[in-house]
């Protein structure tokens, strides 16, 4: 049990990745609010991990409003007594170009991507801060470190995710909060299946193009859990503001 007696806030906590790590933190010990626009996948997540002997609530929120965020963090604090882990996970794409997303959808997918990591920062780092310990770990893509094709403004927010990430570790290591981005490849959870739409490409041809790397196979979601519990955990306490990339070796 590596994280005994921590306290964690994952966001996007029904999704794919998000589930798995809900379920992952609470197998080390973490007592974890699930925290998804999807309340009632939310509760199902938090209900598989009670059926499994651990502890959890269900929190339905915008995370993209301030109002949600103030109101997450307070329910947490309420349950929990305080919060010692943030996976800021919830995420989503727009396969358009700049010539195909209009400023609508651009401040969507910055206001999921880029501003609830702010909001959830402010409202977490005091917390963090007053006990003088903390692990936030945001998720990037490695879209966010090298970009992509016809996504512009997911490749755009998931950079600002991996620089803001760096930012935040400078402004808060001193207080002991340590800062990380886990940058998956293409991984098997509802986004790509939803990309695979987006780009109106046949679903099985779409999956089997992320096959194309080194391990020769696209990530499961519990492979993206696993490096989020090693950055919750103090076996990575000497590692602050890094960008984890767990993408099967997508290297071109
Ligand atoms: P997913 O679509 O399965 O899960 C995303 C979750 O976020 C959903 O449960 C959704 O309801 C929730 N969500 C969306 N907007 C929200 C909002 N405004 N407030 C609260 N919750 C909201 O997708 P997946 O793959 O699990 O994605 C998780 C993260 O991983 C995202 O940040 C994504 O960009 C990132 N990622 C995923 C990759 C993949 O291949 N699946 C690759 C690289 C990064």
């Amino acid at each position: 049990m590596r994280l005994e007696n921590k306290k964690a806030i994952v966001t996007g906590g029904a999704g794919g990745i998000g589930r798995a790590t809900c379920l992952a933190l609470a197998a080390e010990g973490a007592e974890v609010a699930v925290v998804d626009l999807n309340q009632q996948a939310a509760q199902a997540v938090a209900d598989e991990i009670r059926a499994a002997g651990g502890s959890a609530i269900a929190i339905g929120a915008d995370v993209s409003s301030e109002a949600d965020i103030t109101r997450v963090v307070q329910t947490a604090v309420d349950a929990f007594g305080t919060i010692n882990i943030v996976h800021n996970n919830a995420g989503i794409i727009r396969r358009t170009t700049a010539l195909e997303i209009d400023v609508d959808e651009w401040d969507l997918v910055f206001g999921v991507n880029v501003r609830a990591i702010y909001l959830m920062c402010k409202h977490v780092v005091p917390i963090m801060a007053a006990a003088g310990k903390g692990s936030i770990i945001n998720t990037g893509s490695g879209w966010g470190l090298k970009g992509g094709g016809r996504a512009l403004s997911y490749c755009a927010s998931k950079g600002a995710v991996v620089n803001m990430t760096r930012a935040l570790a400078i402004d808060h290591g001193p207080a002991g909060i340590r800062v990380n981005s886990v940058n998956p490849g293409d991984v098997n959870t509802g986004m790509l299946r939803d990309e695979a739409r987006q780009v109106a490409q046949e679903e099985n041809s779409f999956l089997a193009e992320s096959a194309d790397r080194p391990l020769g196979r696209m990530g499961e979601p519990r492979e993206i859990a696993a490096a989020v519990v090693w950055l919750a955990s103090d076996e990575s306490s000497y590692v602050t503001g890094s960008a984890l990339v767990v993408d099967g070796g997508g290297i071109a």
